[in-house]
Protein backbone atom coordinates (compact mmCIF):
# COMPACT_ATOMS: atom_id res chain seq x y z
CA UNK A 1 0.00 0.00 0.00
CA UNK A 2 1.58 3.37 -1.00
CA UNK A 3 2.31 5.96 1.90
CA UNK A 4 0.70 9.29 0.68
CA UNK A 5 -2.83 8.90 -1.85
CA UNK A 6 -3.74 12.59 -3.23
CA UNK A 7 -7.10 13.26 -4.52
CA UNK A 8 -8.42 16.43 -5.99
CA UNK A 9 -11.96 17.74 -7.83
CA UNK A 10 -14.62 19.48 -7.76
CA UNK A 11 -17.41 19.82 -5.69
CA UNK A 12 -20.00 17.28 -6.00
CA UNK A 13 -17.09 14.37 -7.45
CA UNK A 14 -17.98 11.71 -4.46
CA UNK A 15 -13.93 12.94 -3.16
CA UNK A 16 -15.11 12.76 0.61
CA UNK A 17 -17.04 10.59 0.56
CA UNK A 18 -14.99 7.75 -1.68
CA UNK A 19 -11.88 9.13 0.23
CA UNK A 20 -13.01 8.00 3.70
CA UNK A 21 -13.33 4.54 2.14
CA UNK A 22 -10.48 4.23 0.11
CA UNK A 23 -8.50 5.17 3.75
CA UNK A 24 -10.69 3.04 5.98
CA UNK A 25 -9.87 -0.26 3.46
CA UNK A 26 -6.35 0.14 3.48
CA UNK A 27 -5.62 1.29 7.12
CA UNK A 28 -4.56 4.72 6.21
CA UNK A 29 -5.24 8.04 7.84
CA UNK A 30 -8.07 10.62 6.27
CA UNK A 31 -7.34 14.63 5.84
CA UNK A 32 -10.05 16.33 4.35
CA UNK A 33 -8.49 19.69 3.20
CA UNK A 34 -11.76 21.22 2.12
CA UNK A 35 -12.65 20.92 5.83
CA UNK A 36 -9.72 23.21 6.93
CA UNK A 37 -10.70 25.81 4.29
CA UNK A 38 -14.36 25.59 5.67
CA UNK A 39 -12.98 25.51 9.32
CA UNK A 40 -10.88 28.60 8.27
CA UNK A 41 -14.15 30.18 7.31
CA UNK A 42 -15.96 29.85 10.40
CA UNK A 43 -13.03 31.02 12.35
CA UNK A 44 -12.89 34.10 10.41
CA UNK A 45 -16.72 34.88 10.69
CA UNK A 46 -16.80 33.67 14.67
CA UNK A 47 -14.24 36.50 14.85
CA UNK A 48 -15.89 39.05 12.97
CA UNK A 49 -13.73 39.54 10.60
CA UNK A 50 -14.86 41.07 6.98
CA UNK A 51 -14.11 38.47 4.40
CA UNK A 52 -13.41 41.33 2.24
CA UNK A 53 -10.97 42.60 4.16
CA UNK A 54 -7.40 39.98 2.92
CA UNK A 55 -5.30 41.03 5.43
CA UNK A 56 -7.25 40.59 8.49
CA UNK A 57 -8.41 37.57 6.79
CA UNK A 58 -4.57 36.17 6.04
CA UNK A 59 -4.15 37.05 10.16
CA UNK A 60 -6.87 35.34 11.62
CA UNK A 61 -6.10 31.96 9.53
CA UNK A 62 -2.24 32.24 10.86
CA UNK A 63 -3.76 32.75 14.38
CA UNK A 64 -6.62 30.48 14.34
CA UNK A 65 -6.29 27.38 17.08
CA UNK A 66 -7.16 24.35 14.43
CA UNK A 67 -7.14 20.38 15.26
CA UNK A 68 -7.90 18.45 12.94
CA UNK A 69 -8.64 14.06 13.11
CA UNK A 70 -7.46 12.18 10.32
CA UNK A 71 -9.47 8.66 11.65
CA UNK A 72 -11.65 7.65 8.69
CA UNK A 73 -13.69 6.28 10.95
CA UNK A 74 -14.73 9.73 12.33
CA UNK A 75 -12.39 12.84 11.06
CA UNK A 76 -12.87 15.81 13.60
CA UNK A 77 -12.27 19.85 13.33
CA UNK A 78 -11.88 21.70 16.66
CA UNK A 79 -11.19 25.33 16.53
CA UNK A 80 -10.12 26.69 19.66
CA UNK A 81 -11.94 24.48 21.89
CA UNK A 82 -15.13 24.08 19.46
CA UNK A 83 -16.20 20.78 17.78
CA UNK A 84 -17.29 22.85 14.15
CA UNK A 85 -17.85 19.48 12.33
CA UNK A 86 -21.35 20.34 11.61
CA UNK A 87 -21.38 23.56 11.12
CA UNK A 88 -18.52 23.84 8.61
CA UNK A 89 -21.22 22.11 6.45
CA UNK A 90 -23.97 24.61 6.20
CA UNK A 91 -24.60 27.51 3.66
CA UNK A 92 -23.98 29.95 5.87
CA UNK A 93 -19.87 28.51 5.55
CA UNK A 94 -20.74 26.89 1.94
CA UNK A 95 -21.37 30.10 0.27
CA UNK A 96 -18.48 32.59 1.52
CA UNK A 97 -15.56 29.54 1.73
CA UNK A 98 -14.23 30.41 -1.78
CA UNK A 99 -13.58 34.41 -0.31
CA UNK A 100 -11.23 32.73 2.13
CA UNK A 101 -9.80 30.01 -0.48
CA UNK A 102 -9.20 32.22 -2.90
CA UNK A 103 -6.77 34.35 -0.22
CA UNK A 104 -3.03 33.50 -0.99
CA UNK A 105 -1.78 33.95 2.05
CA UNK A 106 -4.59 32.34 3.65
CA UNK A 107 -3.85 28.95 1.28
CA UNK A 108 0.10 29.43 2.26
CA UNK A 109 -1.28 29.01 5.54
CA UNK A 110 -3.12 26.02 5.59
CA UNK A 111 -1.06 24.62 2.98
CA UNK A 112 1.56 24.57 5.30
CA UNK A 113 -0.23 22.98 7.96
CA UNK A 114 -1.18 20.41 5.36
CA UNK A 115 2.02 19.60 4.29
CA UNK A 116 2.82 18.82 8.12
CA UNK A 117 -0.12 16.76 8.97
CA UNK A 118 0.80 14.27 5.39
CA UNK A 119 4.21 14.41 6.75
CA UNK A 120 3.50 13.23 10.15
CA UNK A 121 0.68 10.26 8.90
CA UNK A 122 3.63 9.22 6.35
CA UNK A 123 6.70 9.38 8.91
CA UNK A 124 3.75 8.23 11.92
CA UNK A 125 1.13 9.24 13.40
CA UNK A 126 -2.70 7.99 13.96
CA UNK A 127 -1.53 5.20 11.56
CA UNK A 128 1.36 4.54 12.98
CA UNK A 129 3.23 5.87 9.46
CA UNK A 130 1.07 3.59 7.43
CA UNK A 131 0.05 6.93 5.22
CA UNK A 132 -2.72 8.89 4.08
CA UNK A 133 -5.26 9.40 1.80
CA UNK A 134 -5.10 13.65 1.69
CA UNK A 135 -8.12 15.10 -0.48
CA UNK A 136 -8.62 18.26 -2.57
CA UNK A 137 -8.07 20.97 -4.91
CA UNK A 138 -4.41 21.67 -5.15
CA UNK A 139 -3.22 18.02 -3.43
CA UNK A 140 -1.81 16.26 -6.12
CA UNK A 141 -0.20 20.01 -7.72
CA UNK A 142 0.69 22.23 -4.72
CA UNK A 143 0.69 20.24 -1.33
CA UNK A 144 2.07 16.73 -1.85
CA UNK A 145 2.96 16.86 -6.10
CA UNK A 146 5.67 13.89 -4.71
CA UNK A 147 3.00 11.59 -3.67
CA UNK A 148 2.85 8.17 -4.41
CA UNK A 149 -0.44 7.99 -5.71
CA UNK A 150 -2.00 10.95 -7.46
CA UNK A 151 -5.94 10.72 -8.70
CA UNK A 152 -7.88 13.40 -10.13
CA UNK A 153 -11.63 12.40 -9.14
CA UNK A 154 -14.07 13.99 -12.01
CA UNK A 155 -18.09 13.92 -12.74
CA UNK A 156 -20.07 15.50 -15.27
CA UNK A 157 -21.88 18.86 -14.13
CA UNK A 158 -25.13 17.33 -14.24
CA UNK A 159 -24.47 14.22 -12.32
CA UNK A 160 -22.10 16.44 -9.43
CA UNK A 161 -25.52 18.74 -9.28
CA UNK A 162 -27.45 16.05 -8.29
CA UNK A 163 -25.26 14.38 -5.84
CA UNK A 164 -25.38 17.37 -4.16
CA UNK A 165 -28.87 18.32 -4.44
CA UNK A 166 -29.47 14.61 -2.92
CA UNK A 167 -27.09 15.77 -0.01
CA UNK A 168 -28.33 18.90 0.95
CA UNK A 169 -32.32 18.49 -0.09
CA UNK A 170 -32.88 15.05 -0.07
CA UNK A 171 -33.92 14.39 -3.60
CA UNK A 172 -32.87 15.51 -7.19
CA UNK A 173 -35.82 16.88 -8.40
CA UNK A 174 -35.54 20.33 -11.03
CA UNK A 175 -36.29 22.62 -7.97
CA UNK A 176 -33.44 20.79 -5.75
CA UNK A 177 -30.81 20.92 -8.36
CA UNK A 178 -31.39 24.36 -9.00
CA UNK A 179 -31.16 25.69 -5.20
CA UNK A 180 -27.89 23.63 -4.99
CA UNK A 181 -26.47 25.23 -8.93
CA UNK A 182 -25.17 28.25 -6.91
CA UNK A 183 -23.30 26.59 -4.44
CA UNK A 184 -21.97 24.11 -7.28
CA UNK A 185 -21.08 26.08 -10.19
CA UNK A 186 -20.72 29.55 -8.64
CA UNK A 187 -18.14 27.49 -5.95
CA UNK A 188 -16.32 26.09 -8.61
CA UNK A 189 -15.64 28.89 -11.06
CA UNK A 190 -14.80 31.15 -7.88
CA UNK A 191 -12.15 28.07 -6.85
CA UNK A 192 -11.05 27.59 -9.85
CA UNK A 193 -9.59 31.32 -10.27
CA UNK A 194 -6.51 30.32 -7.81
CA UNK A 195 -6.39 26.27 -8.41
CA UNK A 196 -6.86 24.23 -11.37
CA UNK A 197 -8.54 20.77 -9.92
CA UNK A 198 -10.34 20.47 -13.67
CA UNK A 199 -7.06 18.96 -15.80
CA UNK A 200 -5.43 16.34 -14.44
CA UNK A 201 -1.32 17.56 -14.44
CA UNK A 202 1.57 15.14 -15.34
CA UNK A 203 1.39 11.96 -14.21
CA UNK A 204 -2.54 12.63 -12.51
CA UNK A 205 -5.02 9.58 -13.25
CA UNK A 206 -8.19 11.01 -13.99
CA UNK A 207 -11.32 8.93 -12.84
CA UNK A 208 -14.69 9.86 -13.96
CA UNK A 209 -17.59 8.59 -11.69
CA UNK A 210 -20.37 9.96 -13.82
CA UNK A 211 -21.48 6.20 -14.72
CA UNK A 212 -20.13 5.13 -11.29
CA UNK A 213 -21.85 4.63 -7.94
CA UNK A 214 -19.97 4.88 -4.46
CA UNK A 215 -18.97 1.54 -4.33
CA UNK A 216 -17.60 0.89 -7.72
CA UNK A 217 -15.89 4.23 -7.40
CA UNK A 218 -14.36 3.44 -4.54
CA UNK A 219 -13.53 0.47 -6.18
CA UNK A 220 -12.13 1.84 -9.18
CA UNK A 221 -9.97 4.12 -6.95
CA UNK A 222 -8.60 1.17 -4.99
CA UNK A 223 -7.84 -0.46 -8.62
CA UNK A 224 -5.12 2.59 -9.16
CA UNK A 225 -3.99 3.10 -5.52
CA UNK A 226 -3.26 -1.06 -5.75
CA UNK A 227 -1.71 -0.50 -8.80
O1 LIG B 1 -17.31 19.11 -0.47
P1 LIG B 1 -16.94 20.08 -1.54
O2 LIG B 1 -16.11 19.45 -2.61
O3 LIG B 1 -18.08 20.86 -2.06
O4 LIG B 1 -16.03 21.18 -0.88
P2 LIG B 1 -14.83 20.96 0.10
O5 LIG B 1 -13.91 19.90 -0.38
O6 LIG B 1 -15.38 20.84 1.48
O7 LIG B 1 -14.05 22.34 -0.05
C1 LIG B 1 -14.64 23.55 0.37
C2 LIG B 1 -13.89 24.71 -0.26
O8 LIG B 1 -12.56 24.77 0.24
C3 LIG B 1 -13.75 24.69 -1.77
O9 LIG B 1 -14.88 25.21 -2.41
C4 LIG B 1 -12.52 25.57 -1.97
O10 LIG B 1 -12.90 26.94 -1.91
C5 LIG B 1 -11.69 25.27 -0.75
N1 LIG B 1 -10.58 24.31 -0.97
C6 LIG B 1 -9.42 24.77 -1.55
O11 LIG B 1 -9.37 25.91 -1.98
N2 LIG B 1 -8.34 23.95 -1.65
C7 LIG B 1 -8.39 22.69 -1.20
N3 LIG B 1 -7.31 21.90 -1.27
C8 LIG B 1 -9.58 22.19 -0.62
C9 LIG B 1 -10.68 23.03 -0.55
Amino acid sequence: TPVVVAVDGPSGSGKSSVCRRVASRRGLAYLDTGAMYRAATWWCLEQGVDLDDGDAVAEAVRSMPLVVGVDPAGPTFHVDGTDVGEAIRGSAISTVVSRVATNLRARAELGDRQRHLIAVERDGGFSGGRGVVAEGRDITTVIAPDADVRLLLTASEEVRLARRATELHGQAGAAAVEATRDQVVRRDREDSTVVDFLTAADGVVTVDSSTLDLEETVEAVLAVVDE
